[in-house]
């Protein structure tokens, strides 16, 4: 019962066929009035790779390579176009893909959310608005309810910090906010809605029992996870910017799940106003479980150097050595250290969500999923109640702010000629990998 598959989303592949232009990204990288799309090479998602309409050819790869599930997102923005106002045709397209995936023997992994939203979302406020976690639940819940006969592996978010961080704390993506305390309103909304998505989930289709060795089925969430180490070792200022660095990057979002309240651990000498509130008033929503399983994203190791300058005193350096064609490095004993850590502190199932590396020459792909495989097996000789991997991505795809630039497919995109669809040699190492490995079942 162990899930190998790959990963990928919908903005990043479907193309804005069902609805893709009412979204806040589509807008973003669409400007009005003639002005340069922000995205580099003036790049759109608007084509992608055109999974909309090619998702039986896709589908057919990832079974050729052995993959026994398959992780994407549905697009909100497609499904609400309008508030309250559901496309019913949207959603029998996606009952389609996921059916077929079904059909051709690979569980569906489906999130709700993978970065975009509705223009109608994004207009009232986004996040920020107090009414945000209860539109997020009308919305999931038809998709659950319209979904669950092909589907009971679902996550509430992508990296809900990631987006936080980008869109509410550095102004880089929509809906390019750039304060604390705004970062710390969208980190406290998402929280809720994660809660009050495991509650609806849970009432539709039941709590799993998610017992070792069963399939593992319910709400999870991917939750992206770096390696910190001080740039200077010996330095008192990085240790304590690693420190300040982890509690909000890696811990802070997922502790207030497990205790209701969120609180973001900043100095006060860097940030003098004190975030820390209950989710729930009266503590309300003490759902259990609050999570069905875990989901670690993980990409790379980072150095991390004090900085008076940057707006919480850090700054992130890329480590010495080999690295991926974005300046990310694969380290593989940070990902081993991040599975101990994360389910020495959440005793739930864990999957590795996302791992994986922009390297157009497929060269550095082929060692990373080795070196990734035996971090897994000693995860798994230590006891870790590791449930699947997913790499990131099954194909080339739009990669947000860098459009087309980087190559993370186990099977490449040729753009040039009518999105051809290629293996790499990786996605042979990975189906070889897999056939190894005795804990796969046929
Ligand atoms: C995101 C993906 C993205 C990948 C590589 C992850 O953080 O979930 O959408 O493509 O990183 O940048």
């Amino acid at each position: 019962n162990f899930l190998w598959g790959a990963a990928f989303s919908h903005h990043q592949t479907e193309g804005k066929t069902g609805g893709g232009e009412n979204g806040d990204w589509f807008e973003f990288s669409n400007p009005a009035n003639g002005k340069k799309s922000p995205i580099e090479n003036g790049d759109t998602a608007n084509v992608a790779v055109d999974f909309w309409n090619r998702y039986p050819e896709d589908i057919t790869i990832a079974r050729d390579l052995s993959l026994n599930t398959l992780r994407t997102s549905v697009s909100w923005e497609k499904i609400e176009p309008r508030q309250g106002e559901f496309n019913q045709e949207v959603m029998d397209h996606y009952k389609k893909i996921f059916a077929e995936m079904k059909a051709k023997g690979l569980r569906p992994m489906i999130s709700f959310h993978h970065f975009t939203h509705p223009k109608w979302f994004h207009q009232q406020g986004g996040w920020l608005n107090p009414k945000s976690a209860e539109w997020y639940v009308n919305y999931t819940r038809f998709v659950v309810q319209n979904l669950k006969e092909v589907c009971d592996l679902w996550m509430s978010f992508n990296e809900p910090m990631v987006l936080v961080q980008m869109g509410y704390l550095s102004a880089l993506i929509p809906p390019m906010k750039a304060s604390v305390e705004d970062a710390y309103e969208a980190a406290w909304n998402t929280a809720r809605a994660h809660l009050m998505v495991v509650e609806m989930v849970h009432s539709i289709q039941g709590v799993p029992d998610n017992k070792p060795g069963s399939p593992i089925k319910g709400v999870g969430l991917a939750y992206a996870f770096s390696y910190f180490e001080p740039h200077n070792k010996n330095s008192a200022k990085d240790k304590l910017a690693v420190q300040v660095l982890s509690e909000l990057v890696n811990w802070a979002w997922l502790d207030s799940i497990q205790s209701g309240r969120l609180e973001f651990k900043i100095p006060k000498n860097i940030y003098s106003k004190t975030l820390n509130r209950d989710l729930f008033a009266g503590g309300k929503k003490s759902i259990s479980p609050k999570f069905d399983w875990i989901g670690l994203n993980y990409y790379s190791r980072w150095l991390i150097k004090y900085n008076p300058l940057s707006k919480i005193q850090v700054e992130w350096v890329t480590a010495p050595g080999p690295k991926g064609d974005n300046g990310w490095q694969f380290h593989p004993e940070g990902l081993g250290i991040l599975m101990k850590q994360v389910t020495q502190k959440y005793p739930y199932p864990l999957i590795i969500s996302e791992n994986g590396m922009a390297d157009a020459s497929d060269a550095q792909r082929q060692k990373l999923i080795v070196d990734a495989m035996s971090t897994m097996d000693s995860a798994l000789k230590d006891k870790i109640d590791l449930r699947g991997y997913y790499h990131w991505s099954l194909m080339d795809n739009f990669e947000w702010l860098h459009g087309y630039r980087f190559k993370f497919g186990l099977v490449e995109i040729d753009f040039k000629n009518n999105l051809k669809r290629m293996p790499r040699k990786s996605g042979y190492v990975y189906r070889h990998e897999i056939s190894k490995r005795p804990m796969t079942v046929e």
